[in-house]
């Protein structure tokens, strides 16, 4: 039997009624841009993320766009984050015209080194992005205490519904950040079906700022006072996405519970590091990321069998061919080269049966003799 690292059908076939219901609602109603099923998404992501606004846009790296944009980020200015990430990260404030500062990543969770990121702000830093990989929220407030007021944009473009325990508090992805920044990518736990984002925040002027750059700099039609995007959320997407949302709890439930048994599944493996969720967290695995020796060998081995597996992510971002200019060279940001060089992420999707995950066990154990 294979097993695809995602099954998106598996997921479509328990939920096609409610899917087709809520997409017909608006191509019945023909308004595809903003109008009632954004404004209504908008309102559940502020909830699930226990935000006072919420913004949606074309998708999480828009979302990362409009947000380094709303903090000043630009030309002569610096915005740090983790060279661990997706590319986006990154990118986008290349793209607003600012310098990325790429700093090292705590091993176990490999999200952002708060004290690294204290250590690199300058005078000319205008935020912090701690990205909360794989679906556990980094240590915001940790880096929020060091950063001592600049504004902290978490992506949480892998962790939404994700919770962290800060002050004793359970405390949602997003909301302990300045601002925190969501994909609907299709892959995301929530997934459209299509291009999405959103971005959140308790902040009422930012909230402005960032509807403002949403729509082309403008609060009035066809006056501009800045220039901003056409970065809306679809509308389509958003009909699909508040089908899906009565789902999410469920799913990372259901991830979660696929993550324990894998971890206890290779608890004897000494060559198997499996993910680490810290005491104060609650992960969403949007991937379940292992650390191995020989991991291409691995690879291989999983290929013959047909079980599907993904490295996220190859090549850190301080060492991307596009980032040379900046200078850095391999050993500046050791645990996430190393992490690099040695993450397998493997089949965690909700809909998983148990004789696909025995499946997936068996072929890791066997490769290390177990
Ligand atoms: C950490 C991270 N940041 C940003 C993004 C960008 O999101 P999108 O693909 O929706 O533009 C992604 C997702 O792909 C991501 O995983």
């Amino acid at each position: 039997m294979s097993v695809p690292l995602l099954d998106l059908r598996a997921q479509h076939a328990t939920i096609r009624d409610e899917m087709v219901a809520s997409l017909m609602k608006v191509v019945d109603d023909q308004a595809f841009i903003l109008g009632k099923p954004v404004l209504e998404l908008e309102c559940k992501v502020a909830e699930i993320s226990h935000s006072k606004y919420a913004v949606g846009c074309a998708s999480g790296t828009d979302a990362l766009l409009i947000a380094y944009r709303a903090v000043g980020a630009g030309p002569g200015t610096e915005v740090v984050t983790s060279p661990f990430t997706f590319f986006a990260t990154g990118g986008a404030i290349h793209n607003v015209g600012a310098t990325p500062v790429f700093v090292d990543i705590e091993p176990r969770t490999f999200n952002i080194n708060p004290a690294a990121a204290a250590a690199a702000v300058t005078s000319k830093t205008k935020a912090i992005v701690p990205v909360d990989l794989f679906g556990q929220v980094a240590a915001v407030e940790e880096v929020a205490k060091l950063a001592k007021g600049i504004p902290v944009i978490e992506d949480a473009a892998q962790s939404i519904g994700a919770r962290r325990k800060i002050g004793g508090e359970w405390k949602m992805a997003g909301e302990a950040a300045t601002i925190g920044t969501f994909s609907f990518f299709p892959s995301k736990n929530l997934g459209g079906y299509g291009d999405g984002g959103a971005i959140v925040t308790q902040d009422e002027g930012l909230f402005n700022e960032m509807m403002r750059l949403r729509t082309h700099g403008s609060t009035k039609t066809y006056f501009h006072e800045i220039v901003g995007y056409n970065s809306r959320l679809d509308a389509l997407q958003a009909a699909v996405l508040l089908a899906k949302m009565p789902h999410l709890a469920g799913w990372s439930a259901k991830r979660r519970a696929n993550a324990a048994f894998y971890d206890a599944a290779f608890a004897d493996v000494a060559e198997v590091v499996t993910p680490y969720v810290e005491p104060v967290s609650e992960s969403i695995f949007n991937q379940y990321t292992i650390r191995v020796p020989r991991r291409e060998e691995l690879r291989a081995h999983l290929a013959a069998k047909g079980i599907g597996h993904s490295v996220y992510y190859p090549l850190c971002l301080h060492l991307q061919p596009c980032f040379a200019y900046l200078g850095y060279k391999p050993g500046q940001c050791p645990e996430a080269e190393k992490a690099s060089a040695e993450v397998l992420s493997l089949p965690i999707y909700p809909e998983l049966t148990q004789g696909q995950l025995d499946e997936v066990v068996a072929a890791v154990r066997g490769f290390y003799g177990k």
